[in-house]
């Protein structure tokens, strides 16, 4: 039961609490396209706290709230007294009061978990430099779509960073029995503790996590690749350097080569194009990339729908 949790880490969950998750959200684009009204957070308001930009995931939990027959409040850290150094603990306390929900993008884990700590409201990780879990749960909803519901046995190979993204991917993967494997630069691999709380998913699930240096090696016979920004929000002086970098570290042609024929894109957006993805191996897949961008809404609207109901 997910009702009264929060949701700041896939590794949280149960792989049951996954599934329901993804279930309903089926079940909610399904209503969504047949214009089957689903008012399920009817008099709910969810708050949105925003310290970094962001396109889908505003708008996403802005109108998946609509659709809900709740509303959303943008909260952004220029206006809340958080800017101006109210502590965390204060805003949570008091925001607590007033709605039935929140969402928070922020820099540290440490701060959504200190918030969570003093809510007595579910929070959402809508991304920290740790985690981005809202967004690996929509991409498992996206593979279902694209390569079948039993994502069992799949590979998933994630190219570049080992930031944020590759952490819930990595967390997602071993709750549904998929494998992972990533390749990034030697330096900035993921983290080491999340990668030893993901294997131990993976060992109950039975799938595998490897941590690897070779793109090449990593894509083998992968079902689906995937990467992001090499240079995530907050690290935008270091993009010069991290192109330097990671320039083997790009989806393209010649790496999709040694994936399996039938291998899918994946990109969270934003993209960078001719850096981590190569612009004709983005368009090939926009078909998939969008999916993943609209299912944001779907799979979001779940969460909140159990988190909240
Ligand atoms: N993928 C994602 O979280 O996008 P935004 O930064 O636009 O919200
Ligand atoms: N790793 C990226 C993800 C953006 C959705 C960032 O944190 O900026």
């Amino acid at each position: 039961m997910l009702k009264g949790k929060d949701l700041l880490s896939i590794h949280d969950l149960t792989s049951d609490e996954v599934m329901e998750i993804l279930n309903l959200a089926h079940e909610l684009k399904a209503k969504q396209k047949a214009g089957i009204e689903h008012h399920i957070l009817k008099g709910k308001t969810l708050g949105m706290i925003f310290e970094k930009s962001s396109t889908r995931t505003r708008v996403s939990f802005e109108v998946g709230m609509y659709q809900l027959g709740g509303q959303a409040l943008f909260l952004s850290n220029r206006d809340l007294q958080i800017g101006r150094g109210e502590p965390i603990k204060d805003t949570a306390r008091v925001l607590s009061r007033y709605l039935d929900g929140v969402m928070i993008r922020t820099f540290g884990h440490e701060i959504v978990e200190e918030f969570a700590q003093y809510a007595s409201i579910p929070v959402i990780n809508a991304l920290t430099d740790l985690l981005h879990p809202c967004q690996a749960l929509t991409d498992l909803l996206t593979a279902q779509e694209h390569k079948g519901k039993d994502l069992k046995g799949l590979k998933m190979a994630y190219i570049g960073d080992g930031n944020n993204m590759t952490h819930s991917l990595m967390y997602a993967c071993a709750k549904v029995g998929m494998n992972f494997a990533s390749a990034s630069p030697k330096g900035y691999e993921p983290n080491a503790q999340v990668v030893a709380n993901a294997k131990l998913d993976a060992a109950q699930s039975g799938s595998t996590i490897e941590i690897l240096n070779d793109p090449f090696e990593a894509a083998k016979d992968a079902d689906i690749l995937y990467t992001d920004v090499w240079a995530s929000m907050g690290q935008e002086s270091e993009h010069d350097e991290r192109v330097k970098i990671f320039k083997d570290y790009q989806i393209n042609n010649e790496l999709l080569s040694v994936a399996d024929k039938r291998a899918i894109v994946m990109h969270c957006l934003p993209a960078h194009r001719g850096e981590e993805i190569a612009e004709d191996v983005l368009e090939k897949n926009a078909n998939v990339i969008f999916d993943e961008a609209e299912n944001r809404l779907h799979t979001q609207k779940a969460i909140m729908a159990l988190l909240m109901g």
